[in-house]
């Protein structure tokens, strides 16, 4: 099994131990692939919009984006990390998901996506991890991944891993490696009806789109090469 994991905290700290408690279960028989943000994709998303309107490859940060995209759509299993920050993920991981927008079901989906497992792994000084979560999730879900599961920490005791008491360390390391064991064995996933969803609107309002206009987008395009929209004869 392949596994692409990607930190959204350079610190060895807290989410580094618990994706490392999460990954010694897994190290063995699997490859993995790692990346920490910001040092591996270092920049913002300017806004320019050449990834919608030409190609992604031409994505200024193309450099740093486009590796972590492939890895991603090589890997059986992708395991993304972060703290909560002010109640959200951290702000180079929402960095490295609006570079990844042009892959959203809106615009051109891999089909390769539709059968990834996921897994969140955050935490939190206090309970409220959910924020951060579903900031993943919903870049996930709309990347076409629909079995995503999620652990959240409620670290209590401070935010340092060496401060914390032996007996919480081990209790978030067992949660880490109970929620790995269930990724021992490769089992592909199904596309659930949420994206299946997705797919289906998106499909509908590309295949509306290609019939009335003209040049058609790169976006269309694309669905048209994938042969999920059909463009009649006159129009071509
Ligand atoms: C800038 C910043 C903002 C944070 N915001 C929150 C927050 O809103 N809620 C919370 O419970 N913890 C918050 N924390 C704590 C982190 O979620 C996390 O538990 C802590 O940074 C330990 O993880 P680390 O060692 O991987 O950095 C924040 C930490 C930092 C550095």
């Amino acid at each position: 099994m392949k596994i692409t994991v990607i930190n959204g905290t350079q610190v060895k700290g807290c989410t580094y131990h618990i994706k490392e408690a999460f990954l010694d279960v897994l190290r063995e028989g699997n490859t993995l692939r790692e990346f920490t943000l910001p040092r591996d994709m270092p920049h913002f998303c300017t806004g320019c919009k050449t990834c919608f309107f030409q190609s992604e490859t031409r994505c200024p940060h193309a450099q740093y984006v486009q590796p972590i995209w492939e890895a991603m759509l090589e890997a059986d299993l992708l395991v993304l990390t972060s703290p909560v920050y002010a109640l959200r993920t951290s702000g180079q991981m929402k960095a490295l998901l609006d570079h990844l927008c042009v892959h959203w079901m809106v615009h051109r989906p891999q089909e390769q996506m539709f059968t990834k497992r996921a897994v969140i792994l955050t935490n939190a000084i206090g309970v409220f991890n959910g924020g951060a979560q579903k900031d993943m999730a919903t870049s996930l879900s709309w990347l076409g991944v629909s079995h995503i599961k999620k652990l959240g920490v409620g670290l209590m005791e401070g935010v340092i891993w060496q401060e914390l008491s032996t007996r919480r360390r081990e209790k978030i390391v067992r949660r880490a490696q109970r929620l790995a064991a269930g990724y021992r064995s490769f089992r592909p996933a199904r596309m659930g009806l949420v994206v299946r969803c997705k797919f289906a609107i998106t499909r509908l309002m590309h295949q509306t789109i290609a019939k009335k206009e003209r040049p058609l987008s790169a976006d269309n395009r694309y669905w048209l090469e994938k042969g999920w929209i059909k463009v009649p004869q006159s129009h071509k």
